[in-house]
Formats: structure tokens, sequence, C-alpha cells
């Protein structure tokens, strides 16, 4: 029996992860679990998110998947090194793509978009620690594009609103690059392109991850 690869989110994100992955692996096959009766996990405490991960990934352990990936930074943040002490296979895990965003940032400014779990946790304090020593990253936590996005609103003019309230405290100019820190907010490029010029970039972690 040919072993499949699984892909986990907490609902449709991942997804966007799922397609780079058939892209640069076009021979495997999946399996795709999305864990809709929890999503949002990234307003919920620590522990709850845990438990809700562990019990999707034994799920598809038991269905024989040679490999995982948590296709979720929010899950990835509170859960990667647990589930990989915890199951005898290869567990990969996402991570805010900050690196590469500090590495071309040309004297400017860049933003992290993410939920509030992945923006408080240990993960991403010691990432940035290693990789941002200029102090020129910016942390801001959306929490209501992921409910948007698992109601399949991407550009209606609440998002639109929301996303401008949010970004009216900062100066967009500044930036070099938006970071999407959460793999629902792949679905908000559009809408996010109306707001940063055309030389910022948007970088997700999609082909980091593949
Ligand atoms: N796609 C998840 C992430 O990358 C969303 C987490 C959530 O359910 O809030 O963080």
């Amino acid at each position: 029996m040919k072993l499949k690869i699984g892909i986990f989110d907490s609902g449709i994100g991942g997804i966007t992860v799922l397609h780079q992955a058939l892209r640069s692996l076009p021979k495997e096959d999946y399996l795709y679990f999305a864990d809709v009766d929890h999503v949002p996990y990234g307003t919920k405490g620590k522990e709850e998110i845990v438990g809700y991960v562990d019990d999707a990934i034994g799920f598809m352990v038991e269905k024989n998947v040679k490999a995982i990936v948590v296709a979720c930074n929010t899950a990835t943040s509170v859960a990667i090194g647990y589930l990989r002490g915890k199951y005898g296979i290869p567990i990969l895990g996402m991570e805010p793509a900050v690196k590469p965003a500090v590495r071309k940032n040309n004297g400017k400014r860049v933003m992290v978009i993410a939920t509030p779990v992945t923006l408080r946790e240990e993960k991403l304090k010691n990432l940035l620690t290693e990789v941002d020593e200029r102090h020129v990253v910016d942390l801001l936590p959306l929490p209501r594009l992921v409910p948007f996005a698992e109601r399949g609103e991407f550009n209606t003019p609440e998002v639109e609103a929301y996303l401008a309230a949010e970004f009216s405290r900062y100066c967009l100019g500044d930036y070099s690059a938006l970071v999407l820190g959460c793999t629902h907010f792949n679905y908000f490029k559009d809408t996010f392109r109306k707001l940063f010029s055309p030389d910022v970039d948007l970088i997700d972690g999609c082909s980091g991850t593949s």
C-alpha cells in the first residue's frame, strides 16, 4: 500500500500548503485533516490547542501516513515539540517566514501578521532574538481573519474595513515586507495588496515548508 503524507490545519488554511506540496511532490498521495469542529485555534488557550492537535495527529498516524505537515503556525508554535516526542514519524511544522523578510528588508521595516497565540509564543520570540538584531520587525495579531476565511469572506466590505482599521496605526510606506504568519491569511493576498504598495513583498510560509 502506498503511504500518504498527512497535512493538518485547524481549517482551510493548510489547503494553501497542500497546493504547494502538490506542485513540489506531485506523485505523492495526501490525506488532509481540517479540525473544523474547533477552529479557530489562535484565540484559544495553549493546553486546549495541544489537546485538539494531538487528537488529530493521532488519528492521522492511525491511518498510516508516512509523514505529517502541521500546516498551521498556531498549532506548530504550541505543539510541535510535544508531537515530535510522541509520534515516531517525521512531523514538519511551519513558522512565520521572518528570516527571508528581514534578510532583504532594504533598511525598511517588516510586519508580521498572525494569530494572537503565534505572536505571543516562545517559538516566535526565539526566532526574533535570532534574526531581528536590528529590531525592524513589528507584530500585528489579526484574530478575526481566520473566522472570515472559514466563512469564505476574503474581500467583503467587512474584511476591508477590519484590515483598514488594524493597519491604520502604522505608516505602511515604512515596510518592505508583510509576513503572512498564518496559513489562512494566504487567501487575503489580493485584499492586502490593495493596502500595500506593489514593492512590498507579501511573504507566506508555503514554499519554505515543502
Ligand atoms: N491556519 C492557522 C495558522 O496558520 C490558523 C489558526 C487558527 O485556527 O486560528 O495559524
